[in-house]
């Protein structure tokens, strides 16, 4: 495990459809190539193979092995992968407890920043491309691809830790919640990746008043370091009451819940009058139900986010979400926090990091 780093030389990564501009992003076609994001060239010149993460088995270690380098397609292109974001669903996906189902031997990874290196005959759009920044889906049953040019003054390492957690957390916030100026939004899992998105946009860009919850007290004060005016650790206190006492007693306007369990339901009793409640995920294992009576009470709302559901159903949404995290970013107006790097050889032991709650932030790959 590192701290940031400078770009390393490029990795392989296959995609298509990609909009015209001199640098992109997209949702890949590694299922249809055997080509995935957590993987880097082993050829001379970078034409041959790949070494990449493979999952052979599920709920087993990933293996790290040289694949062979498929010819491209006329509709793709081929992309040199600096780093790779590595989030919660890759890991669900690696223990096969991930919604979508993928086939196996396959290679985990949403998203990755890199270089544009080859360009198929019907790719229109990227002619001039030097940078890119791809979101890939895997597992999904057709080539689809975008790719978003990373702008000026973005690094690669802050490119490929974006889409996911800054696309979430602007379609919870804004698409999902509607979280007006000067709202309340509880946060759990604060410090995570998501959690730390969530907060820099609610307190950046939507100007809400933000109660992180996190599992210990570092973690708590890394939310109130990102901006967050109060904290409560869940792992002590009643989260709950915390949040009424910090409210005085009107509770949370909005709640983004991503732990599941327990914490979900607490979360829930911390709604304020017409609250919302946004189910992000459940990073501790266990689904909640909702008792329908509490909705009832508080005249509360419950929904849900999926991020890469978005492409499919409402893509100009979903592209905008990246679009806009890219541009706050540029603007200085958003601050990602990147809290490990890890080699593509310990892929392994990023994902244990996230699994064992020892990150905090995003936890990226280097392909160096
Ligand atoms: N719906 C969507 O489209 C979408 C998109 C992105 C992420 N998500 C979800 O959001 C959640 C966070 O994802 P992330 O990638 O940003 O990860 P993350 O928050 O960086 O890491 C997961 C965090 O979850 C908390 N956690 C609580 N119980 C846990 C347990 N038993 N095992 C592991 N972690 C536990 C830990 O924080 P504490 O120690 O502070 O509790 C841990 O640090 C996940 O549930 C993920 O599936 C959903």
């Amino acid at each position: 495990m590192e701290t940031r780093e400078a770009a390393s030389p490029p990795g392989e990564a296959l995609a298509g459809r990609a909009p015209r501009s001199r640098a992109a992003a997209g949702l890949g076609a590694r299922c249809c190539t055997g080509v995935g994001v957590l993987g880097r060239a082993c050829g001379r010149g970078g034409a041959r193979g790949y070494r990449a993460a493979l999952c052979a088995e599920l709920a087993k270690p990933l293996l790290v092995r040289d694949v062979p380098s498929p010819p491209l397609q006329p509709h793709q292109v081929r992309v040199g992968v600096h780093y790779c974001g590595l989030n919660f669903a890759d890991i669900l996906a690696c223990q096969g407890l991930y919604q979508e189902k993928h086939t196996l031997p396959f290679t985990p990874g949403m998203e990755f920043s890199g270089t544009v290196v080859e360009i198929g005959e019907n790719v229109s759009a990227v002619k001039e491309v030097r940078k890119t920044q791809e979101c890939q889906s895997f597992g999904m049953a057709s080539c689809t691809l975008m790719l978003w040019r990373i702008p000026e003054g973005v690094s690669d390492e802050d490119a490929a830790a974006l889409p996911v957690t800054y696309g979430t957390a602007t379609l919870v916030l804004d698409r999902r919640a509607r979280v007006q100026p000067g709202e309340t939004v509880l946060v759990t899992a604060g410090a995570g990746a998501t959690g730390l998105a969530v907060i820099d946009l609610a307190v950046n860009i939507f100007k809400a008043k933000v109660i992180a919850a996190a599992g210990s007290d570092a973690k708590c004060e890394l939310a109130l370091k990102s901006g967050a005016s109060h904290s409560v650790n869940y792992g002590r206190s009643s989260l709950r009451d915390e949040v009424k006492r910090l409210t005085d007693g009107r509770g949370a306007d909005v709640a983004v819940e991503a732990v599941g369990g327990d914490i979900f339901k607490a979360a829930l009793q911390s709604l304020a009058w017409e609250g919302r409640i946004v189910v992000m995920g459940f990073a501790g294992g266990k689904i909640p139900s909702i008792p329908a009576n509490l909705l009832l009470l508080k005249n509360v709302s419950a929904m849900g986010v999926y991020w890469s559901r978005y492409q499919k159903e409402n893509f100009p949404v979903f592209s905008s979400a990246i679009s806009s995290a890219l541009q706050y970013h540029q603007e200085g107006k958003i601050h990602p926090n990147i809290g490990a790097v890890f080699k593509l050889e310990e892929a392994n032991e990023a994902f244990n990091h996230v699994l064992q709650r020892k990150s905090t932030g995003k936890v990226i790959i280097s392909m160096k």
